[in-house]
């Protein structure tokens, strides 16, 4: 980390599990259990069942106002003003919806999958941010009159455009890809460590546990990501959180 000139985080649910977040591939809890999110998350359950899929986002919108920032987040957001500070690059690039790294302080934050906080709707194309939790009619509509979906990504849908282009182009001309609270399974956002790793950065993970990336990698510190990360931004530049 102190050779590094250019660092790329990418992170994934894992990160918001200490701020009360539940992950996709972790069991589900209370009424919720029964349902597998990434049946949830499609154009097609939404087509089936606008009703659940907006009930659901809505759950993990309210559960989520509720949330904060944990030391994982924290320590994101220093070592985003400590690179820059001393002159290095440093992308942060999302899979999480949750927007807890803007309220940790990062900025420039490449959202992939999008975000719970905004809706859109189908007919009109109108974007609106939805803080107001929860819901009173599933799913919400429009002033316009039509349905209204979470602006996130689901499966079989088109990552935004220059969103990816800009992550691709980070990871391509990093030194440093560091992984954290992610299963590295879902692609495009899971190729990322590959690429970078192909044009010679170092690869280093933090997870609660091995994941398909694990193998590739140079470093992979196994545990929670709230303790590892500060303790490690410690050793290498003496952060103290405050
Ligand atoms: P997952 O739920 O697949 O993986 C979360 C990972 O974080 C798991 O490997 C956990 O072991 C690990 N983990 C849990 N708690 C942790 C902690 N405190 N510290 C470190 N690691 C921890 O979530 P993602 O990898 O983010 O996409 O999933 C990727 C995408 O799949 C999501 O963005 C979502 C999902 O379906 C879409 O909805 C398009």
């Amino acid at each position: 980390m102190q050779d590094a000139s250019s660092i790329v985080v990418l992170t994934g649910a894992g990160v918001s599990a200490e701020s009360g977040v539940p992950t996709f591939r972790d069991v589900q809890e209370g009424l919720w259990a029964r349902y597998d999110p990434a049946e949830l998350a499609t154009p097609e359950a939404y087509s089936r069942d606008p009703e659940l899929v907006a009930r659901w986002y809505d759950w993990r919108r309210t559960l989520c106002s509720k949330a904060s920032p944990n030391p994982a987040h924290l320590a994101l957001s220093w070592l985003e003003r400590f690179s820059r500070e001393n002159g290095h690059r440093f992308n942060l690039v999302t899979q999480n919806v949750d927007r807890l790294h803007h309220a940790a302080g990062s900025t420039g934050i490449l959202e992939l999958h999008g975000t719970l906080w905004i809706w859109r709707c189908l007919r009109c194309a109108e974007e609106r941010e939805e803080r107001v939790v929860p819901f009173t009619e599933y799913p919400p509509r429009c002033s316009c009159g039509g349905l209204r979906r979470p602006g996130v990504v689901w499966f079989g849908e088109a990552l935004p455009e220059g969103i990816l282009e800009a992550t691709n182009q980070a990871a391509s001309e990093c030194d440093l890809f560091l992984s954290v609270g992610t299963s590295a399974v879902v692609y495009p956002a899971a190729g990322l460590a590959h690429s970078a790793r192909r044009r010679g950065a170092r690869i280093a993970e933090i997870n609660a546990q091995p994941t398909p990336l694990s193998p590739l990698t140079h470093w992979s510190l196994q545990g929670n990501c709230g303790e590892i990360l500060p303790e490690l931004l410690h050793q290498a530049f003496g952060y103290a959180p405050a």
